[in-house]
Formats: structure tokens, sequence, C-alpha cells
């Protein structure tokens, strides 16, 4: 089903050797039918865990359930933003639950066995005693999410971001949450040629932009919840059905703005960076820990990235994106 190929290069081994998982390329094998893309459509490989190439093909063979809405992104392009809108949405905004309740409880990462090694945990243990309809969080481009998805037609919210911004989030989350130690200029060299987990960032995007169209899919980008994020609910709820009144509209709007999430033990992903702090050994202290709600902001790559980098990063985004007539990101 899957091609594996090891990846061994200065950038991936340095990597290693900060203790950082070793790396490979996955590529499908076989045809994945009906995902929307173009029949002969030729998958680029993903760089992903070695522990997770050994799982690919449960993954791809995962069962799902009709109903499940699946919240699909790259890697800090507001993945926990778009769960926390999408999972009111469904929930008939239940603000009690979402309050008591962790995000990482009520919506499971699917593929987080295949990420990291956890013995204690099962992420298909745990989506197998949700009840219906399941909101899932998953990072997997189109070649490795399970291919029921395609032939069941669940509906699938992607959400993407300026990749100058997501390069620097992503650093941050590196260095906060994993034992990287290397500088932002090699962690842009490294996303710059694939080499990070999910990358290729550019055919993760463009796949699924690729497929906007399809009834069962919605692709918002993080600038335009910036922008208008009423819009992007009412957008929201039309793609899930749901109605909602305009003071519930409004309590979720304030519900989600980043100062709100930031200060919500229940959103604010404090628990994760605080399990993850116990596993790399470092002392959590609430003062000067890494911050997953870090600046929440649009353009914030500015005060962080040569203007080398930002041309780098647009001629990048330009040849891969212009061809097939996307224009997002490009300057
Ligand atoms: P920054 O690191 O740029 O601050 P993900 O959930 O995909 O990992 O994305 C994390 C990014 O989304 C972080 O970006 C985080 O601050 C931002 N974010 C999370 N919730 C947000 C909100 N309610 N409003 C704006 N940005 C938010």
């Amino acid at each position: 089903m899957f091609r594996v190929e090891e990846i061994h290069t200065q950038v991936t081994d340095k990597i290693v050797s900060q203790g950082v998982s070793e790396l490979v390329r996955i590529y499908p094998l076989d045809d994945i039918d009906e995902t929307g893309l173009p029949e002969t459509w030729n998958f680029n490989g993903t760089c992903m865990p070695k522990i997770y190439a050994n799982r690919a093909k449960e993954y791809a063979n995962f069962k799902v359930r009709e109903d499940d809405i699946w919240v699909v992104t790259y890697p800090k392009c507001g993945t926990t933003w778009t769960q926390e809108m999408t999972w009111m949405i469904v929930n008939d905004m239940d603000f009690n639950k979402s309050n008591s309740k962790d995000i990482t409880e009520r919506i499971i990462f699917f593929e987080l066995n295949g990420m990291v090694e956890l013995e204690s945990w099962d992420a298909f243990k745990a989506l197998e005693e949700q009840k219906s309809p399941r909101v899932i969080k998953t990072h997997l481009p189109i070649s490795l999410l399970p291919r029921d998805i395609w032939k069941k037609k669940c509906k699938i919210i992607y959400v993407t971001r300026d990749p100058k911004d997501v390069v620097v989030s992503f650093f941050h989350h590196f260095i906060g949450m994993t034992p990287y130690t290397g500088t932002i200029e090699e962690f842009i060299e490294g996303f710059l040629t694939d080499q990070f987990i999910y990358c290729s960032f550019w055919y993760h995007v463009l796949e699924f932009w690729m497929i906007r169209k399809s009834e069962n899919v919605l692709f918002i980008t993080f600038e335009d919840m910036k922008k208008d994020l009423r819009t992007v609910i009412d957008k929201t709820c039309l793609f899930l059905e749901k109605k909602y009144k305009e003071e519930e509209i409004s309590k979720l709007i304030d519900h989600l703005s980043f100062e709100k999430m930031k200060a919500n033990p229940t959103c604010n992903n404090q628990g994760l960076v605080k399990c993850l702090y116990g596993i790399l050994e470092r002392e959590y202290k609430d003062e000067t820990a890494f911050q997953f709600m870090r600046k929440g902001k649009v353009g914030g790559y500015k005060k962080e990235l040569s203007l080398d980098y930002v041309q780098k990063i647009n001629l990048k985004t330009r040849e891969i994106f212009l061809p097939h007539g996307l224009n997002l990101y490009c300057r």
C-alpha cells in the first residue's frame, strides 16, 4: 500500500541527534479513489516519523463513521481554533461541556500513537468510545488519510495559513515541545526542503485546495478567521447544517477570541505542554513554560524572518501554487 524511504540528510541527521524521532518519506503505491483529485495526480511523499510508517496501513484502513467530521490541517495553521469552533457548532453550543472537558478528550488526535510512543492511551480505542457525530483532528495529507473517508464522504474542514507564519509558529512549537535545539534558520531550511514532519506543507495545502469544491469539503484560512470570524462561523454552520440564534453566535465569537482561548484551560493545550515537559524531563513553570497560544497573529513572521527567507518561502509558494491557479500567500 505504501513505499517508505529512509531520509538521511544533514538536516534530518542533526534533528535525530537532538533526540527528535527518525524520519522517513511515505508514498502511496496504489490509486486512491474518489478523493476528487485528478485521476492522474501523482502524490509526493510525506515526511513522517519512522514509527508512523509501521502503522501507515492501519491508519489508511481505518473504518470511519459516515457522520464523522474531520478537522484537517498542516500543523500550526489554526487546528485548535478550528477544532473548538467545529466542536461547538456540532455540539449545540454546549459551553458547559466545553469548559469542563479538555479539547484533547473531546476531539481525538487521530494519528497521535503513530507520532509518539504512548503506552497508556490508544486513539482508536478512544474513538470507538466516542458518541457520534465525532469531531476528529488530523494533520494527515490526502495520501495517508483513511481511504474510507472518500467512500463514505465524511465532512472535512480544512484550514490553512500563510507558510511564513506557519514556519515561525512550528519552530517555536519544536523548541517548546520537543527536544529540538536548532536555530530558526536551520528549521526554515528543513521546512523549505520538506524535511520536517507532515512536509510538504505546500502539497498538503494544494491537494485540499484542489478538492475544495467537493460537497464534503470546507476550505478555510486562518487569515479569514482573524479578519471575519463571523463569516467563517456562518459558513461552517451552513456546511454542518446547523442554525443558531444571534446571541449564541455572539457568545461563540467571544469564546473563540485569542484572549479567551489562551486563558481557557480546556482549550489552551497547556495540559499537553505540561505532559510533554514531563516526558522531556523539563521543569514546568507557568511563567516560563512554552505557551501553545503564543501570539495568534497574521504576519507575526515579519518580526522573526529575514527578508531573504521571506523571499525564499514566497518563491516556493509561487512555484507550487501558481501553476494550479492558487494565488494564496505568494507575496
Ligand atoms: P502562533 O504560534 O503564531 O501564535 P495549531 O492549533 O494548528 O497548532 O495552531 C497554533 C497557532 O494558532 C498558534 O499560532 C496559536 O497562537 C494560534 N491560535 C490558537 N487559537 C487561536 C485563536 N483563538 N485566535 C488566534 N490564533 C489562535
